[in-house]
């Protein structure tokens, strides 16, 4: 493959296989870095962790650092580029904090910054005195992102000044993130410690969103976690289907027709999901006194409406997946063609007991932590792949499965769990992106 400007991007996708240069190719990646991160709404964090003036985060939008920072005014968060206005040197260095007095000092020269972004000292001013420098020049300040979006307290932005808004864009996928929120009797969620686990691949950052909706890998690729649990089940016939860690891990080692009864629909934009009617977590018996809250909340019809709405995963394309029925968000941070960065965070329901975020935790650390029962199989299969497509020991990657037999539904396709459409529905949205007139 050339540079970027010789790639024919068209080439590299068809109906049922994709070339291993969309996960090998530095310039590929350097094109889904301009044209799919540097265009779509991008997840940043959640107002719950920036709740004071001056409270901030920091983190990547694909390659781009920047600050997630509560204004002065105390209400509004904006979303600024980590970068200098002098020199460009990153501003911030920690992952969290609290700018005092909402301002931001480079760690060069000292140029300080509003929480706005704007400029507000330099060291030493005479210096810049009638030499045509105007401190109120947005360019001499940390930029702040073209467009910045809250939904439910989630915060997301985008590089790029057009496109459609937030919500259009969240479109669907905006009932899983009510959801997530409407668990919660106090109807607000928040997030759980600084973050909930960092697990670096060395791989694609496309793999990990793939595997997300392959359900044909679970009872193959985690046979070992599955067969576990059912001989501990098998063993203590005595105990109810209830117990905590069996209900976390146990679908992991679901039959084929478990997963093609969940279903998977293709949304608009790449986003998906899986479930529905059927997925795991529905036994809220065992958790009598968040049963009592809810019921108190929003009486006992409405709680069983919205404890009954349980998708497996839903995937905001490109940057998150979200999990409601589990309150977590794992995040996806690109940092080269073969290395990618998944943060997993936890959210407490405002107003639920203790044992509700227990649940949440255990989750994570027995399915999403670098030390899990599942995701170090995931990461040794995203791997073998790697390996294929760089050494080009294939040159294609196969999406033949149920090839034909989606349904179409306005803008929406659906299919059964284990259809190849959920990879299929990223790459038509991965084209969208790519190609550009
Ligand atoms: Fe920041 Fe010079 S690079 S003050």
């Amino acid at each position: 493959m050339g540079e970027a400007d010789q790639i024919r991007i068209e080439a590299l996708v068809e109906d049922a296989r994709v070339h291993r240069d969309v996960y090998a190719s530095e310039a590929v990646f350097k094109l889904e870095m301009e044209r799919i991160w540097g265009r779509a709404w991008l997840y940043v964090g959640h107002v719950s962790q920036v709740p004071a003036p001056g409270d901030f985060i920091t983190t990547t939008l694909g390659l781009t650092p920047v600050v997630m920072v509560r204004h002065t005014d105390g209400d509004t968060v904006h979303v600024l580029q980590n970068r200098c206005g002098h020199r460009g040197a990153i501003v911030c260095y920690q992952r969290s904090g609290h700018a005092k007095s909402g301002l931001f000092r480079c760690p060069y020269h000292g140029w300080i910054f509003r929480s706005d972004g704007s400029l507000r000292t330099t060291p030493s001013p005479r210096g810049y005195e009638d030499v045509g420098f105007d401190r109120d020049d947005p360019a001499f300040g940390m930029p702040r992102l073209p467009r910045v979006g809250i939904y439910r307290g989630f915060v997301f932005a985008s590089l790029s000044e057009t496109g459609p808004d937030l919500e259009t864009f969240l479109g669907e996928t905006r009932a899983t993130i009510d959801n997530m929120v409407d668990r919660a009797p106090d109807g607000e969620v928040e997030v759980t410690g600084r973050v909930g686990h960092r697990f670096r691949h060395r791989n694609n950052w496309k793999f990990f969103i793939e595997n997300l909706h392959d359900a044909m890998h679970p009872m193959v690729a985690h046979a070992a976690t599955g067969d576990a649990v059912r001989q501990y089940v098998e063993a203590h016939p005595d105990t109810d289907d209830g117990r905590p860690e069996a209900e976390v891990i146990a679908p992991f080692g679901g039959s084929y027709d478990f997963f093609d009864e969940m279903g998977f629909v293709g949304l608009p934009l790449g986003h998906g999901y899986m479930g529905g009617s059927k997925s795991i977590f529905s036994h809220y018996e065992m958790y009598p006194d968040y049963l009592a809250s809810m019921h108190a909340v929003y009486g006992e019809e409405r709680t069983r409406e919205i404890l009954s709405y349980n998708k497996h995963n839903t995937l905001v394309y490109p940057s998150c997946t979200v999990r409601d029925g589990i309150q977590s968000i794992r995040v996806v941070k690109p940092v080269s063609v073969n290395e990618t960065v998944i943060e997993s965070w936890t959210f407490r329901l405002k107003g639920a007991p203790q044992d509700m975020l227990d649940r949440t935790l255990r989750y994570s650390r027995l399915i999403n932590s670098p030390a899990s029962c599942v995701g170090p199989d995931d990461l040794s299969c995203y791997d073998r792949i790697q390996e294929a497509a760089e050494t080009r020991a294939i040159q294609w990657i196969d999406l033949h499965r149920h090839l034909g037999r989606d349904e179409q539904h306005g803008d929406t396709l659906t299919a059964i769990g284990t259809s190849d459409l959920a990879l299929r529905n990223q790459y038509r949205a991965w084209l969208d992106y790519m190609v550009v007139d």
